[in-house]
């Protein structure tokens, strides 16, 4: 299975970027680091990324629409080829388009145990609040600052004494550990085959009558009284591929698909010259509406035809 391709944008240190870098450096990582990004050419991180073989990019955004630069950043990180996006120290308001195009798929973390604490001088604001535990947490990035569902969380004590640097210090600790565990679960479970199976199965048994059973090895899901509509393929005759598999409509129309979007559709081993046509699930970047169209129409195809009628 390749490695999930990370994008990590920075403005500072870069500290949690290094983080992200040296976990990435494990074998059993599901990700690894393909481009450091700064608003800020003099952002320390940059040097440090470019010294361990990273490709930077550094783009001041004085002078620029919040949207425009973004767009600059969003072409550097498709050109990088990237999957999935990790904001680490990364001060700046994004754009609705920006956050549009990478929701589900970007992370962001942040020094407190949210949702206490958003935005900036939070360190000041616990201890002011008197309070006796802070920690740090990983979200995904929806358009609200420091908002979006909480993948994950460190609880840290507050210690008698301590000013906002020494709690930033012990709590960078606490998120140079987080981020990375964080960021691979996500990885993982939008592009591990049993995930990929779980969300299929949900979707192909969601359609009227359908049932699921083995066949040649693979999963496959049919119509009660019909044919199969679909199968399941993971690393079939050892070719690393995880993918469905569906019924287009001849090999016409599936030579055309591959030809459009060689990234996404292949010709499948056994069932490729009866029309059926594999459409990759382990890019990291599944487009589930088009998966669930692809399902829909295959089924219409092999039910019988007193259901394929049926509006739904
Ligand atoms: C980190 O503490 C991170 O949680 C915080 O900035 C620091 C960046 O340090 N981020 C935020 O406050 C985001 N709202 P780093 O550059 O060394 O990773």
């Amino acid at each position: 299975m390749p490695k999930s391709r990370v994008g990590v944008l920075i403005s500072g240190r870069g500290s949690n970027m290094a983080a992200l870098l040296y976990a990435s450096r494990a074998e059993d990582c599901p990700y690894e680091v393909v481009l450091v990004a700064a608003n800020d050419p003099d952002a320390p991180g940059l040097a440090l990324a470019a010294a361990e073989g990273v490709p930077t990019f550094a783009r001041a955004h004085q002078g620029l629409k919040r949207a425009e630069f973004d767009a600059i950043i969003d072409a550097e990180l498709t050109r990088a080829g990237c999957d999935h996006v990790a904001l680490a120290g990364y001060m700046r308001l994004l754009s609705p388009e920006f956050v549009a195009k990478w929701q589900g798929r970007m992370v962001n973390i942040h020094p407190s145990l949210l949702p206490a604490h958003k935005g900036l001088h939070v360190h000041e604001a616990v201890l002011a609040a008197g309070e006796t535990v802070s920690g740090c947490s990983v979200h995904l990035v929806t358009p609200e600052l420091d908002d979006g569902p909480v993948l994950g969380q460190t609880r840290v004590v507050v210690l008698p004494g301590d000013t906002p640097d020494t709690l930033a210090a012990r709590i960078l600790i606490a998120e140079h550990q987080l981020y990375p565990r964080v960021l691979a679960a996500l990885v993982q479970s939008r592009t591990s085959p049993d995930a990929l199976l779980a969300r299929v199965r949900q979707l192909a048994l969601a359609l009227p009558e359908a049932e699921e059973k083995l066949s040649h090895g693979s999963l496959g899901f049919f119509v009660r009284g019909g044919k199969f509509f679909a199968y399941f393929s993971y690393d079939h005759h050892h070719d690393g591929v995880t993918g469905l598999l569906v019924k287009a409509s001849g090999v016409e129309e599936q030579a055309q698909l591959i030809e459009n979007d060689p990234g996404l559709y292949y010709r499948p081993a056994y069932l490729g010259p009866s029309g059926w046509i594999g459409i990759r699930l382990d890019t990291g970047d599944n487009d589930w509406q088009h998966i669930e169209d692809w399902l829909t129409r295959s089924w219409r195809a092999s039910a019988p035809k007193r259901m394929a009628m049926l509006p739904f």
